[in-house]
C-alpha cells in the first residue's frame, strides 16, 4: 500500500510519516519547504524520515500543476493524507494570496488527481478555526461555520470543493478539523513552542489577550494514533465527512503558563490585548470521532507539556 502525505516536512506530516515508516508503510512525501518557519527544522524533520528505504520525498510547490500530475503517473497511491497548506491565523492578514495559492489551488491541484487516479480516499486537514466564534460549546460538526479570516476561510473552501467532488465524481474524502496541536517536533510559530523558545532564546514573548485564550490542545502523540486508526478504519468512514480531532479539553493559557513555570520555563511576558483575526476559545466535541475510533487513551496534557519541553531541550538547544 502507497500512502502520499503532503506537507511531509511539516509538524503533523512529518509526525504522521514518521509514525507509518516504523510500521513498514511505503511513503511518498510531498513538501515546498517553504520558509515561513525555520527551514532548517523542516531538513531536520525530513533527514529522520529519509533513514527508512520507504521514504520517497519530493520537493514540489502543489501549485505546480504538472510536476503533481507526474508524481500520480509515476506512482501507484493508494490513501493520501493531505497536510500541506499555508497554516498561520495571524499570518493570514498580511499575506492573504498565499492562503488562495496553497490552500485553495493547491488542494484543487491535488484533488483533481484523486478523481482522475482513483485513490481510495483523500483524508485532509481542516481547520478548528472554520467555526470561527460560534460559541456552542463543545461544537460538534453540525454546528454552523463562521470562517473569521483568509485561513480559516480557504479551510471552509476545502470542506465545499471536497462535498461537490464527493457529490459529481463519487471521490472518498474525510476533513479533519484539527484544534491546536502540539508535541515533539512541534511547529515554533505557535503558543506552546514559541514559549519554550522565548525562554531559552531570553526573548520576550508577547501574551495575547492577556493570556484569556483557552485552546483544546491536542497532544502529537494522540493526533497520529488517531490517524492511524482512522486509516485502518477507513472502509468505515462515509464517502464524505467532516471530523474533528480534538481532545475535548480546553485549557486556558495561564494554566499552561502557570505549567511551564513549574518547569523552570519562565520568559518575560508582555501582555497584548486581543489580535483582530485571534478566536478567543477552541472546544471540539470529539464523541464523533470517537464513536469511529474507539480510542479512549488520551495523553495526559502535564505529561505531553513536559515532553516537548524535554523535546526542546535535547534537540534545540545545542543545535541553534
Ligand atoms: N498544527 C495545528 O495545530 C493545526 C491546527 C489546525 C489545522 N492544521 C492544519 O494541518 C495541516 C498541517 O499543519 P502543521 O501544523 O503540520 O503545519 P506546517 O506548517 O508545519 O506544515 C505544512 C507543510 O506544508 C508545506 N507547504 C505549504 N504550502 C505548500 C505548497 N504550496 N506546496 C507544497 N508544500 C507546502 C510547508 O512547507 C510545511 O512543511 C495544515 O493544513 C494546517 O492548516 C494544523
Amino acid at each position: 500500500m502507497k500512502i502520499l502525505i503532503t506537507g511531509v516536512a511539516g509538524f503533523i506530516g512529518f509526525s504522521f510519516a514518521k509514525y507509518l515508516l516504523e510500521k513498514k508503510y511505503n511513503i511518498i512525501g510531498l513538501d515546498n519547504l517553504n520558509d515561513y518557519y525555520d527551514v532548517n527544522l523542516k531538513k531536520r524533520r525530513l533527514k529522520q524520515l529519509s533513514k527508512s528505504n520507504n521514504f520517497k520525498f519530493y520537493k514540489v510547490d502543489l501549485t505546480e500543476k504538472i510536476k503533481i500530475e507526474k508524481i500520480f503517473k509515476n506512482n501507484k497511491i493508494d490513501f493520501i493524507f493531505h497536510f500541506a497548506a499555508q497554516a498561520g491565523v495571524r499570518h493570514s492578514i498580511d499575506h492573504p494570496r498565499k492562503y488562495i495559492d496553497s490552500n485553495i489551488l493547491g488542494f484543487y491541484n491535488l484533488i483533481e488527481n484523486v478523481k482522475n487516479h482513483n485513490i481510495k480516499r483523500l483524508f485532509y486537514a481542516s481547520s478548528s478555526s472554520v467555526y470561527g466564534e460560534n460559541k456552542n460549546f463543545p461544537l460538534n460538526e453540525k454546528e454552523n461555520i463562521f470562517p473569521k479570516n483568509i485561513y480559516a476561510l480557504s479551510k471552509k473552501i476545502n470542506e465545499e470543493i471536497g462535498f461537490i467532488f464527493n457529490k459529481y465524481y463519487n471521490t472518498k474524502l474525510t476533513g479533519l478539523r484539527f484544534f491546536t496541536v502540539y508535541g515533539e517536533w512541534g511547529r515554533p510559530d505557535m503558543m506552546m513552542m514559541k514559549y519554550i523558545d522565548c525562554f531559552y532564546k531570553k526573548k520576550l514573548f508577547y501574551l495575547n489577550n492577556y493570556g484569556n485564550h483557552s485552546r483544546d490542545f491536542t497532544y502529537i502523540g494522540d493526533v497520529v494514533n488517531i490517524l492511524y486508526l482512522l486509516l485502518k478504519k477507513q472502509k468505515k468512514l462515509k464517502d464524505f465527512d467532516l471530523l474533528n480531532i480534538c481532545s475535548n479539553q480546553p485549557i486556558n493559557l495561564k494554566k499552561i503558563i502557570s505549567f511551564m513555570k513549574k518547569n523552570k520555563i519562565n520568559p518575560k511576558i508582555k501582555k497584548i490585548s486581543l489580535q483582530k483575526a485571534d478566536i478567543i476559545k477552541t472546544h471540539g466535541d470529539n464523541q464523533k470521532l470517537l464513536k469511529i475510533i474507539k480510542y479512549n487513551k488520551f495523553s495526559n496534557w502535564q505529561n505531553s507539556v513536559e515532553k516537548t519541553i524535554i523535546w526542546y531541550q535535547k534537540n534545540m538547544i545545542k543545535k541553534n
